[in-house]
């Protein structure tokens, strides 16, 4: 049951609605302002829009305050920025701040958490941070700090100050691995732009993902680096990525990944070893689960091998997550390298979709995928039969059409 809200305010006085043909509706141009970040910029489809209200979500510790913080740096030089700090005291907010080369002097803490009280704050500035949304509440509401409908309803008031005085709010929203059921999935549909924080612990690399922007691309992404100053975009994704690279060892092969408007360059790494449970074990780090028991299933079936007998743990270095299809060939030739204790020519790269009768399906972005592995120095790429290509990348191409095909493909080209 949802506990009550309280009555939205005008509705018994406001004129009645009219329509209006569309041609006649102007289109306002929307008024940007730059975080100082061109990647962040890039991700909210060309800076800050004003008035909008963007939620930065992820795991604690992923980096959400750093990220805000050093926007709050760039955001103060249009004017003041107002940052709520219901998570942390003034003082560690400051400290972060002084590490990050701030703290500049348009920029206002506070550590109120009710709404009502955060009003005539919220109105000293063009940006608002709000730190955490989960940590905020409205009194109209009885129920318990980080509810579910605290978090709605005053995310919800919130984004009304936000329309109604022109002032951008950034919410930040934890998110647990177990997907808890106040966090920020109850707020996508209110706001107007949803940014992902991605990373694993103890890798440096941070993936911010943008999956729903109403001002410009979604599912573009920008890759970070933490450091002892915060974050840094990396320059050369692929570089960084396979940087430690398992040259030469089984079980570890290279595909090139779309992200947003960008190839990058990931090394998949599997591993299968003799199982001493009944339920043998299955880990997956940055691989779609369903996608990889289907791969581990056509290798039982169509390439013959005992994978019921075998633990098997895939990972993507680096700490970026795949979840395109694409991913599946890679994967599988990995699998089947760490099964047969082969090492993979590192030379090579391969993507494709695998299919259920073992068929390999051609993905999107060929042309791409081949550059970038092109440019970063590779010689040979194994793809789908029926994968068009339409310019040279410099490559030499194999073809496969089948798994079977492209396990003796590959072993013939790493031999
Ligand atoms: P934080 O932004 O506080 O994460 P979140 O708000 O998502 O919970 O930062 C998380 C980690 O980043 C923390 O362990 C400290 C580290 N960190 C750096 O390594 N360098 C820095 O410059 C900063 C500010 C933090
Ligand atoms: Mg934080």
């Amino acid at each position: 049951m949802e506990e009550p809200t309280a009555p939205r305010s005008q509705s018994s006085a406001s004129p009645p609605s009219q329509l209006v043909p569309i041609v006649e509706v102007a289109s306002e141009p929307q008024e940007r302002v730059s975080t100082g970040l061109p990647e962040l910029d890039i991700l909210l489809g060309g800076g800050l829009v004003r008035g909008s209200v963007v939620l930065v979500a992820g795991e604690p510790g992923v980096g959400k305050s750093t990220i805000v913080s050093q926007a709050a740096i760039g955001l103060s030089q249009a004017g003041p920025v107002v940052y709520v700090s219901a998570e942390e005291s003034p003082a560690q907010v400051a400290l972060r701040m002084a590490r990050l080369g701030g703290p500049p002097a348009n920029l206002f803490v506070t550590d109120e958490t009710r709404v009502e009280e955060m009003v005539p704050h919220l109105l000293q500035g063009h940006v608002a941070l709000v730190d955490s949304i989960q940590t905020v509440r409205t009194d109209a509401l009885e129920s318990a700090q980080g509810s579910v409908s605290q978090v709605r309803e005053s995310a919800g008031r919130l984004q009304r100050i936000a329309k109604d005085n022109g002032i951008s709010v950034l919410l930040i929203g934890h998110v647990t691995k177990e997907g808890a059921i106040a966090g920020p999935r109850v707020l996508e549909h209110l706001v107007d732009v949803v940014l992902y924080f991605e990373g694993e612990r103890g890798v440096p690399y941070r993936v911010l993902r943008a999956t729903k922007n109403r001002f410009g691309a979604t599912d573009e992404v920008a890759l970070f680096e933490m450091g002892e100053a915060g974050l840094r975009p990396v320059e050369n994704p692929s570089a960084a990525l396979l940087a430690e690279r398992a040259e030469g060892a089984p079980g570890s092969m290279v595909m090139p990944v779309i992200e947003g408007s960008r190839c990058l360059l990931a090394e998949v790494q599997a591993l299968c070893a003799p199982s001493f449970l009944t339920n043998p074990r299955r880990v997956f780090t940055g691989v779609e689960y369903n996608r990889m028991t289907i791969v581990i299933a056509v290798m039982e079936k169509r390439l013959g091998l005992r994978m019921g007998a075998q633990d098997v743990f895939v990972n993507i270095a680096g700490g970026i997550r795949v979840e395109e299809p694409a991913a599946d060939l890679c994967a599988l030739l990995a699998a089947v390298s760490s099964m047969k204790d082969t090492p993979i020519a590192s030379d090579l790269v391969a993507f494709g979709e695998v299919g259920l009768a073992g068929e390999l399906r051609s993905v999107a972005h060929a042309d791409r995928r081949l550059r970038e592995a092109a440019r970063m120095g590779f010689r040979t790429a194994l793809i789908p039969t029926a994968q068009k290509v339409s310019s040279d990348s410099g490559l030499r191409v194999i073809r496969a059409a089948d798994v079977r095909g492209a396990v003796s493909a590959i072993l013939a080209a790493s031999a």
